[in-house]
């Protein structure tokens, strides 16, 4: 195919070279944001009459078209085109004749490269962060309707101290609140404009890069031309905050694997969240949640990817950078998948809070609520401390729990105990006497399913 840049060169590359070369199969997702920025460039043209207004309406309006028929599907991206920018400009020009190769007046495709990926990637957190928070609203239904419902807390994997369900699963909350500022936060470095930069040094032309910013809508502009057209920093900030958010997911996914194994048995996920095996009939496996996890890696690994390529290169623009596109469309694509399906995963989820109840009566769990009972009547909690540790070793050399051994037992062990000791170390009064702010009494969970319900109406 003739090449747009033939210029001391033929244009005539090798068949396979191309095949590396081009990013059409990618960067054809940026069609809409290529089109809407040649269309504020077309104006600021025409604006500080570096063209002729009626060259600059024409090409507006033919832009306008292309934006429409890419909507309607009637443009067609031909994959032979080398990428994007030379698609648009050559449909463009190919519509509207020698008119339409005025467009990439005062422009390079460098600065257009970095402004198309900026407006994409703009819209596509946005859309993220709808997701993170339809997963949000999904766990607060389940921490509500789950918020009394007593399970084991677990420290090393081993059981520590009851927690309620609902305490559980607005921890993972406040994890995707802090994702989601990440994910803003992302957006304001990202919201700067390259666009005038130009191929490095900016350009000869009294153009207004202010006038296209305001535009398109960014808050400002990059200040410095040879920066505006390198920096990827606001890729790798994304990749970041996405692999942030998908650590956050695998811990999850890793929850929802043990819980939904017959060892916990702490809830049941839908079936259309489960697979079954092709040989054991019995088997509920929790694949999504799998996936997920395995997909963790594969996000880390385009932040990874992406900060080796980048971590070489001289300034400016080098077409190693053409593999940014690659690293965050797949990091987002990755993390929608995830999400779209874990929101819904969670929201059919069916708690178990009988099994949960039964594997928090089990696990010594209250022995800290019996030393800081002793605490209370005036004992060291180091003692306290090694008292209960040897109630706890005699009721498992008996095969008991504390709640099991009588009075006479305890006053063997201190004339400290007393008969309001069993109300003491009841599971429920254990958990509902963590009162401190953040802690797993009732009246704290209500107070984070508030604080995450107004994060949500935000
Ligand atoms: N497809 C290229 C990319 O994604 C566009 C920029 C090309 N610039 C250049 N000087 N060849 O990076």
């Amino acid at each position: 195919m003739a090449k747009m840049w033939a210029g001391v060169t033929a244009g005539n590359t090798d068949q396979t070279a191309d095949a590396l070369n081009s990013s059409i199969a990618f960067d054809c997702r940026m069609a809409r944001q290529d089109i809407q920025g040649s269309i504020a460039h077309a104006k600021m043209l025409g604006a500080r009459g570096i063209l002729p207004a009626e060259d600059a309406e024409t090409l507006v309006k033919g832009l306008e078209e292309l934006l429409q028929d890419l909507a309607s599907g009637a443009l067609e991206i031909d994959m032979k085109s080398e990428d994007i920018h030379m698609f648009v400009e050559q449909e463009l020009t190919r519509r509207l004749g020698d008119v339409g190769k005025k467009l990439h007046t005062a422009r390079s495709r460098n600065d257009q490269v970095a402004l198309d990926l900026r407006l994409y990637l703009r819209e596509e957190i946005r859309e993220t962060e709808g997701l993170v928070r339809d997963l949000m609203a999904a766990l607060l239904e389940q921490a509500k309707a789950h918020k009394s419902d007593i399970m084991p807390g677990y420290t090393h994997l081993q059981r520590a101290q009851p927690i309620s369900f609902g305490h559980h699963l607005l921890a993972y909350c406040m994890m995707l609140q802090r994702d989601l500022g990440r994910l803003e936060d992302t957006k304001k470095r990202m919201n700067v404009s390259p666009i005038g930069c130009c191929a490095l040094a900016g350009t000869t032309y009294d153009t207004d890069r202010r006038m296209e910013a305001a535009l398109l809508g960014f808050d400002e502009i990059a200040l410095n031309s040879l920066d505006g057209v390198s920096d990827r920093d606001f890729c790798l900030e994304l990749l970041s905050a996405l692999s942030v958010l998908m650590m956050h997911l695998s811990r999850l996914s890793e929850e929802l694997i043990l819980w939904a194994s017959w060892e916990f048995k702490f809830i049941e996920l839908s079936d259309a969240y489960t697979t079954g095996s092709s040989i054991m009939p019995q088997k509920r496996n929790a694949d999504m949640a799998e996936l997920t996890r395995g997909k963790t890696g594969r996000v880390y690994g385009d932040l990874m990817g992406l900060l080796t390529t980048l971590k070489g290169l001289p300034l400016a623009y080098n077409k190693d950078m053409q593999e940014d596109k690659e690293a965050v469309f797949d990091a987002l694509d990755t993390v929608k998948l995830c999400l779209r399906v874990f929101a819904p995963m969670i929201r059919t989820m069916r708690p178990l809070p009988e099994n949960m109840l039964a594997a928090a009566r089990g696990g010594f769990i209250n022995a800290t609520d019996l030393a800081d009972y002793l605490t209370r009547k005036g004992l060291p909690f180091r003692s306290a401390y090694k008292l209960s540790g040897q109630l706890v070793a005699k009721c498992m050399a008996e095969g008991k729990v504390l709640e099991g051994l009588s009075l006479e037992e305890y006053k063997s062990f201190s004339p400290l105990f007393e008969e309001d000791l069993y109300r003491e170390i009841d599971i429920r009064t254990c958990m509902e006497k963590r009162i401190s702010e953040g802690g797993t009494s009732l009246k704290s969970v209500e107070a984070q399913i508030a604080y995450i319900e107004a994060v949500l109406d935000q």
